[in-house]
């Protein structure tokens, strides 16, 4: 399964990617995970994505393109991946086209969620997060089973730097003006599945492993 996770901040991407890499053994690329990474180890990349991220505004679409043309060429994409996070521009939906072309792959579904801003901004506000796993969870909708440690890898939960008010609303303008297009660019490729991100965790994830094996 080749496919795309798209979504506003809070959608739920990383969740839902989180139990698709079970069910079809495929690798979830996350570019925003991976920028973590590089700001974490303090890599030229990632101290000049930093000030980005915490402004809320996109990195560069080459930085991330070059990202990811290099994971998609790793042997674990070969039965398919979850993109998270990418493309979120133009650009980079054009660019990855560009990238599967080259590598022959196809395409085979873009996942949208759909989910009311005020729930986003609920979701940010409480989520807490593992840097060493990547997985999330919610003080309130999906808490871990013991207070602050990963109930996945025991890692230490955090709240990421750009989960605070202001720019949790700067990252909803910027997904609004430079990521909603996206929908109508794939649901022009046939590939677009919207889904209805409101419902409680385990009934998004019901709905999307149906309309995947509808598709
Ligand atoms: P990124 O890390 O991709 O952040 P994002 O897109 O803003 O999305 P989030 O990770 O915040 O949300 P999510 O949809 O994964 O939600 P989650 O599952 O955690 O990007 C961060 C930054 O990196 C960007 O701002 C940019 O600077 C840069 N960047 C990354 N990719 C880039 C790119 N391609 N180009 C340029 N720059 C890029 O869920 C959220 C919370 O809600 C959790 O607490 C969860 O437990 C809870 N929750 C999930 N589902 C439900 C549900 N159904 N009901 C109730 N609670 C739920
Ligand atoms: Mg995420
Ligand atoms: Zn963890």
């Amino acid at each position: 399964m080749n496919m795309i996770l798209l979504g506003p901040p809070g959608a739920g991407k990383g969740t839902q990617a989180f139990f698709l890499v079970e069910s079809y053994a495929i690798p979830q690329i996350s570019t925003g995970d991976m920028l973590r990474a590089a700001v974490q180890a303090a890599s030229p990349m990632g101290v000049k994505a930093k000030a980005c991220m915490d402004a809320g505004e996109l990195v560069s679409d080459d930085v991330v393109i070059g990202i990811v043309r290099e994971r998609l060429q790793q042997a674990d994409c070969d039965n398919g991946f979850i993109l998270d996070g990418f493309p979120r521009t133009l650009p980079q939906a054009d660019a990855l086209q560009d990238v599967l072309k080259d590598l022959g792959k196809e395409l085979e579904a873009v996942v949208s969620l759909r989910v009311d801003t005020d729930a986003l901004v609920e979701r940010l506000a409480g989520r807490r997060s593992c840097p060493q796993c990547g997985k999330g969870f919610h003080l309130k909708f999906d808490p871990p089973r013991e207070d602050g440690t990963c109930s996945a890898c025991g890692g230490e939960l955090v709240q990421r730097d750009d989960d605070k008010e202001e720019t949790i609303r700067k990252r909803m303008e910027v997904y609004h003006r430079q990521t909603a297009p996206l929908e109508d660019y794939y649901s022009q490729r046939g590939v677009l599945i919207a889904v209805d991100g409101m419902a409680e965790i385990q009934a998004v994830r019901a709905e999307i492993k149906a309309a995947l094996q509808a598709g």
